[in-house]
């Protein structure tokens, strides 16, 4: 690879029974470092693309790429699985254990860790997120934020290379919200965060593209994306506030001379991938 990409998708084809050309063609790239935001209404396909990416779903057709294999054969899906952190949209999904041990340890057992190796894993993972006093606490006890930052640990406990947060911020209060802001900037590595919360986004996130309606409508420097009135407006989406307050905003409406199609600004469209 020209650069240090990690996943690539090409031309990939997907649908569901009841919606079954939602993805027709669509490419999408990661790079080792990228912090992604994924942007789009409800509806517009950024968790099935999720699911796509973590082997939940298969594409019908078209190129998955990931961590320098074709990813194809059953080894190859336990490989992306095993490297790629998934945090689900509802949290609860994902905590199935009575006590927040069991569920942190549950992935590192599973991958075939040691107990002990185990044990250290899931008092570093939790203290790294300043949760150890909640080691041997009911999960389904806990409070919204606190279950958010559990799942997180659950997904970071698997070491992985990649971290996919759908929609981490939801039905966060702001504090908890900026918790997992600090955690999230402190964590590092490749993320991919899937959010309709602009604000996050922007706190988040350096790359941003937008989905809508199953496409990949624009891609580039977050501040670019996001403070495109046109863009955010024609998308059903809106620009930060932040952005806003600050009088960042692109308002001219001129076709194609924002990042909204793409040709201008420091975005690029999804297919020109490598620079
Ligand atoms: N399991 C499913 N079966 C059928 N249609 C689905 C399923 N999951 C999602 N969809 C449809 O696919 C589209 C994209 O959904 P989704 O990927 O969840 O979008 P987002 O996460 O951006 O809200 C929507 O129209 C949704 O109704
Ligand atoms: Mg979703």
């Amino acid at each position: 690879m020209p650069d240090n990409g990690l996943i690539q998708l090409e031309d990939i084809h997907f649908g569901y029974p009841q919606r079954r050309h939602l993805f027709a063609g669509i490419n999408f790239h990661v790079s080792g470092g990228d912090l992604l935001g994924v942007v789009g209404a409800n509806g517009s396909g950024k968790t099935t693309l999720f699911r796509i990416l973590v082997g939940l779903l298969r594409p019908h057709r078209g190129m998955f790429n990931a961590f320098g294999r074709a990813i194809q054969s059953p080894p190859d899906y336990d490989e992306l699985r095993r490297r790629i952190g998934f945090l689900f949209q509802d949290s609860e999904d994902q905590l199935f254990c009575p006590t927040v041990k069991e569920d942190v340890a549950f992935g590192p057992l599973n991958l075939g860790k040691s107990k002990t190796e185990t044990l250290r894993i899931v008092e570093e993972t939790l203290a790294s997120l300043g949760m150890s006093g909640f080691a041997d606490r009911i999960s389904y006890e806990l409070s919204g934020g606190e279950k958010r930052l559990v799942a997180l640990a659950t997904a970071l406990a698997m070491q992985p290379d990649v971290l996919l947060l759908d929609e981490p911020a939801s039905g966060l209060d702001p504090r908890s919200k900026r918790d997992l802001v600090e955690q999230l900037a402190r964590i590092g590595g490749t993320q991919v965060i899937a959010s309709h919360d602009m604000e996050f986004v922007r706190a988040t996130c350096r790359r941003v593209i937008v989905m809508d309606a199953g496409k990949i409508v624009a891609d580039g420097p977050t501040d670019a994306v996001l403070g495109d009135e046109s863009l955010m407006l024609h998308h059903g989406l809106e620009v930060p506030h932040s952005l806003a307050a600050e009088g960042r905003i692109a308002t001219d409406h001129h076709h194609g001379s924002g990042p909204s199609h793409g040709h201008g600004h420091g975005t690029s469209h999804e297919r020109q991938e490598h620079t």
